[in-house]
């Protein structure tokens, strides 16, 4: 049977950094109500120009250049975003067209923060039955276009970036040690729509709206959610949370990552954490996360992985993965 193997990753983040103490001079807050309230410490912003697949770009080609592969190879490519260039064509294609890619197929994924679990299970399941052999899957936002600077409850959490992961499909075989994405788990409850959306949009107001979210309420949901996406991941891989590697959720919130690292009864030290610096970028957290670990060498072929998030819908899932 066809698995993905994760072959390649890469990220971006723009280069402006935005502090705590920069944005206390403009708004009524301060660094110790957000560090203390969220973790965050800074996020990048997006220059002027600089759009969601300029920044999907130019981590797609850090992770082609990490995987050895030409840009030819890839026969699909997902970009999980709620902030595209264009209400259409997809930014999907944007990067298509820039990385020269004429062939295969090219659409986004709308899941908000939860978009590169979404992103990925998609991809993974292309690859099972057979549909694709090299597929991109990148997570880029610019929420920074889409904030209500005036909203001291909702801008002071999210930042700009972008993440990319390769995969390939491989055989399910001893041969590469198992090495490929164990699983993957998405859920949606429309329900919950209410509590964090975005007030526009081409059908409804013809504008591009702002952010709007009810903090308290997606905190609470979050912390219940997420612990039942880690429990589905690890019964659909008869695991136990001593046999997880690195845990690499989705940088919501450092207090929420903190409840579901407690719930696993993880070791703090394996828990992946980038929020301080890079705040909430929605679809771009997890693989801005996983490229820095395995930059650094934390994360190794092999290694147990276990991605989660959730997002605005609500949406939320998980992907376990052999690195
Ligand atoms: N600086 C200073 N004070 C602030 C700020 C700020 N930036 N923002 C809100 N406050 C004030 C409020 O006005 C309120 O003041 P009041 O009591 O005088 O009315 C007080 O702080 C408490 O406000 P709450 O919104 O109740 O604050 P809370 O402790 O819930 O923290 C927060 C807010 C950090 C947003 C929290 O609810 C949270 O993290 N929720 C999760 C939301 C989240 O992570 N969303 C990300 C997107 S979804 C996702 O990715 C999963």
């Amino acid at each position: 049977m066809k698995r993905s193997q994760i072959i390649g990753w890469g990220s971006y983040l723009p280069k402006q950094i935005l502090t705590n103490d920069e944005l206390a001079q403009r708004i009524d807050t301060s660094d110790e109500w957000i560090t203390s309230r969220t973790g965050i410490r800074q996020r990048h912003i997006a220059a002027e120009g600089e759009n969601t697949s300029d920044l999907a770009v130019s981590a797609a080609q850090a992770a082609i250049a990490t995987a050895g592969i030409e840009a030819t190879d890839i026969d699909l490519i997902i970009v999980a975003t709620a902030t595209p260039d264009n209400t259409f064509p997809s930014t999907a294609t944007a990067v298509q067209a820039k990385l020269g890619i004429t062939q295969g197929a090219a659409f986004d994924v709308s899941a908000v923060c939860s978009g590169f679990v979404f992103g990925l299970t998609v991809a993974d399941n292309f690859i099972r039955c057979g549909q694709a052999d090299t597929v991109l899957v990148i997570g880029a936002e610019v929420f920074s276009r889409i904030l209500d600077w005036q909203d001291r409850g909702t801008c002071v959490l999210f930042g700009d970036g972008a993440g990319a992961l390769l995969l390939r499909a491989t055989e399910s075989d001893e041969a590469n040690n198992g090495r490929y994405v164990l699983s993957t788990h998405i859920h949606s409850d429309g329900r919950y729509r209410d509590l964090l959306y975005v007030d526009g949009g081409p059908s409804s107001t013809q504008t591009v709206g702002y952010l709007r979210m009810s903090g308290r309420d997606v905190f609470k949901h979050a912390v219940t959610l997420l612990a039942g996406a880690v429990n589905e991941a690890l019964e659909a891989n008869d695991m136990k949370s001593e046999d997880i590697d690195w845990l690499v959720p989705h940088q919501a919130n450092k207090r929420i990552m903190d409840a579901t690292q407690r719930k696993l009864k993880l070791p703090v030290e394996k828990m992946v954490v980038t929020i301080d610096r890079h705040a909430n970028t929605s679809a771009a957290s997890i693989p801005l996360a996983l490229t820095e670990a395995a930059n650094d060498g934390r994360i190794q072929p092999g290694h147990i992985v276990l991605v989660e998030g959730m997002g605005g819908g609500f949406t939320w899932g998980s992907a376990m993965i052999r690195w």
